[in-house]
């Protein structure tokens, strides 16, 4: 039976202010138990055996954070040779990893065929790349559907107006090219892009891979990609993904389809978001305000070199003020604008918020930020990507990732 709790006391036995005071800001902070839930959360997403959760690396690579997510029995996606790099150091086996590259070279295929790791292909060419290179070995196809679905255009992955996947129209030239190189392909993959809160558009996903892979003999695997959204306007009462729904439905569907079709057949699910967004919280300081043109500016250390995801996709993140080690209530309420340090107007973490009165020296909390914030960080203006902690199951924090310093921007100048 699939639980999914709301957990509380995220900082465990410690606070915002004493947290800032250890390891300065602005922190990203993981809260480990959140982790764990969220684990075990899409591990019973599918009440079938052969079923496998594949955490998809890019959403957060934090080796502290991997290892946890591996000791939960998961197994993950590379998207790189440096993912795959992580992975290996993390503790997973080869086996337990599949690469799902995009547009890559030789170099980069022959990384993962030296590490044993199974690799999806997303075209044609890149088929006949590996082929070439690797006859006689095991290939995986990623498809483009025709189903898409995500957040804002940027991340929508499957449809007609992205470069992802092969066209099931392509089906042939694809046998065509196993049958030339020898090669087994022994797995289907699709992604239909990033941050679905309905089950719709990834049932009918399903619906369309599996139609594809019937078309194939001996598969291994079908592997429906990520997506799984989650509610980041908690503050507006944004219900969650409805996890129970969806297990219901795509227990049904894929038994169905398995005994129909292929009993030995495994399948996969990627998310990335849903286990890591909402164990992180980005931490930074109140260093300015200002009114310019009937706008109040709050002045912080959250520039977009920390986290990108509000200037890149104009996303919503929950904020919340601390003061004294509390965070203060929501009652007396003003509309501000939260700024950063970066030099360019676009520099926003919140557009006209309504935030209680925020005074010089209060601290903000960015909500949910565990997923694609740390990872999409920059050192834009020469800013120092800041340290990781983590907040134990006990409650105790610990340094997982120190921040950076200013050797650091020249270590690679030669
Ligand atoms: N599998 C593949 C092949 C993917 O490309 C992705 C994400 C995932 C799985 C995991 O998707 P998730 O479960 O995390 O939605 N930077 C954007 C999100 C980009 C997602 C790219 N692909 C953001 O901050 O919203």
């Amino acid at each position: 039976m699939l639980a999914v709790t709301e957990l509380t006391n995220f900082y465990g036995e410690t606070d915002p202010q004493a947290l800032i005071a250890k390891y300065g800001s602005p922190l990203y902070v993981y809260n480990e138990r959140i982790l764990r839930q969220r684990c075990r959360e899409m591990k019973e997403l599918v009440s079938l055996d052969g079923f496998r959760v594949n955490y998809s690396t890019k959403a957060n690579a934090n080796l502290e954070l991997l290892k946890i997510i591996r000791s939960e029995g998961l197994d993950a996606d590379a998207m790189s040779p440096g993912e795959i790099y992580v992975l290996l150091k993390a503790g997973f086996k080869p086996e337990q990893i599949l690469f799902i590259p995009n547009n890559v070279s030789d170099q980069e295929l022959q990384y993962a065929i030296d590490q044993k790791i199974k690799i999806s292909v997303d075209s044609l060419s890149q088929l006949e790349r590996l082929g070439r290179l690797h006859p006689g070995g095991e290939v995986v196809v990623r498809f483009n559907s025709g189903v898409g679905a995500g957040h804002h255009e940027k991340v929508v992955t499957g449809g007609s107006k992205t470069k992802f996947g092969v066209n099931p129209g392509q089906i042939a030239a694809v046998k065509e090219l196993v049958a030339r190189y020898r090669l087994k392909l022994i797995g289907i993959n699709q992604h239909i892009g990033s941050l679905f809160l309905e089950e719709k558009p990834y049932l009918d996903g399903v619906k369309a891979l599996l139609a594809i892979a019937v078309q194939f003999e001996g598969l291994s695997f079908v592997d429906f990609g990520g997506g799984f959204g989650i509610p980041y306007r908690k503050q507006e009462s944004q219900a969650r993904l409805d996890l129970t729904k969806l297990c219901t439905q795509l227990t049904g569907l894929l038994s169905n389809w398995r005994a129909t079709y292929n009993p030995a057949v495994e399948f996969k699910i990627e998310p990335g978001r849903y286990l890591v967004a909402e164990s992180g919280v980005l931490l930074g300081t109140v260093y300015a305000h200002k009114e310019n043109g009937g706008t109040t500016y709050i002045g912080t250390d959250l520039g977009f070199n920390v986290l990108i995801r509000p200037a890149l996709y104009d996303s919503h993140h929950d904020l919340e003020v601390y003061r004294n080690g509390k965070v203060v209530s929501r009652t007396e309420l003003q509309p501000v604008t939260v700024v950063g340090n970066i030099c360019e107007t676009g520099d926003i973490m919140a557009k006209e918020r309504e935030l209680p009165l925020i005074e010089e020296g209060d601290l903000l909390g960015v909500m949910d930020a565990g997923g694609y914030g740390y990872v999409m960080s920059s050192n834009y203006n020469n800013r120092l990507r800041p340290a990781e902690v983590l907040i134990d199951q006990n409650g105790d924090d610990r340094l997982i990732r120190r921040r950076e310093t200013f050797e650091d921007l020249v270590a690679c100048c030669v």
